[in-house]
């Protein structure tokens, strides 16, 4: 059975056996991708999701979405990316979620990073970094980018700030959805995997100097 913790009467939920205490780091969650089913007690895991997970995915990423700390993501974007995403469970409800999303062969792009705001603090955050690291590790792809408002963050998990037109073209091809296109104040971070080998393949297109957000000519109608 699932339980969310706004459904609960009473006190907030006591922390679990994976839960620190004050003072104590995270417990890393174990990740796995063999995942049957969720259990009440089940220890904390980052697994990739499935579609039962969409609607808390989408719960947790438009409630930040609203307060202006991310894109919004439909049920459609959720569904067609939802193979990029993992999730945070513990005691059998989703409190995070990220998404590893293939730029080019040399690049890849952590999104919909969110953390269930009352989990944030709690090391969540950095594991389901870590958890796009290892993907990016496992796929053979050298660099990670993020284009976030949480610099302070994404330099304690090892990314540092470039130009936005220091990234592929292709990045930018989100941006004919997003309300804030023509003035995007994101700001672009990339972590290099040393340990991964440089791709042989060709590199992709860079973004044209001088253009800082090149995206498509858009209409509403
Ligand atoms: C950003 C976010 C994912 C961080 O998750 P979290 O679980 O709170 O992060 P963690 O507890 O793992 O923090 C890891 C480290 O980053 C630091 N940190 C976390 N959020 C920070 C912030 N906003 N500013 C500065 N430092 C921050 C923590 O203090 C911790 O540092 P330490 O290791 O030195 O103790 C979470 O706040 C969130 O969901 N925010 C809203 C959505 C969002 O902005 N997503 C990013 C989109 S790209």
């Amino acid at each position: 059975m699932r339980v969310h913790f706004a459904d609960r009467k009473g006190p907030s939920p006591q922390p679990s056996p994976g839960v620190p205490g004050e003072g104590e780091k995270a417990r890393p969650a174990a990740i796995r991708d063999d995942f049957a089913g969720a259990c009440y007690d089940s220890p904390p895991m980052i697994r990739p999701a499935t579609i039962h997970d969409v609607p808390r995915i989408e719960e947790i990423i438009n409630s930040h979405a609203g307060l202006g700390k991310m894109l919004f993501k439909s049920y459609a974007q959720l569904y067609e990316d939802l193979r990029d995403f993992g999730v945070y469970e513990e005691n059998g409800e989703v409190i995070g979620c990220c998404a590893v999303t293939i730029i080019w062969a040399d690049l890849a792009e952590v999104r919909s990073l969110a953390v269930d705001e009352i989990q944030i603090g709690r090391g969540l955050g950095r594991q389901l970094v870590q958890w796009a690291i290892d993907e990016a590790r496992r796929l053979g792809i050298r660099r990670l980018m993020a284009l976030t408002y949480e610099q302070t963050f994404f330099e304690k998990m090892g990314f540092s700030v470039v130009l936005k037109e220091a990234l592929p073209l292709k990045v930018w091809s989100d941006c004919v959805r997003c309300p804030k296109r023509d003035e995007c104040d994101e700001i672009a971070m990339v972590l290099t995997l040393h340990d991964v080998p440089v791709s042989d393949q060709p590199a992709a297109a860079p973004t044209p100097r001088g253009v800082s957000i090149p995206v498509l000519e858009f209409s509403e109608d």
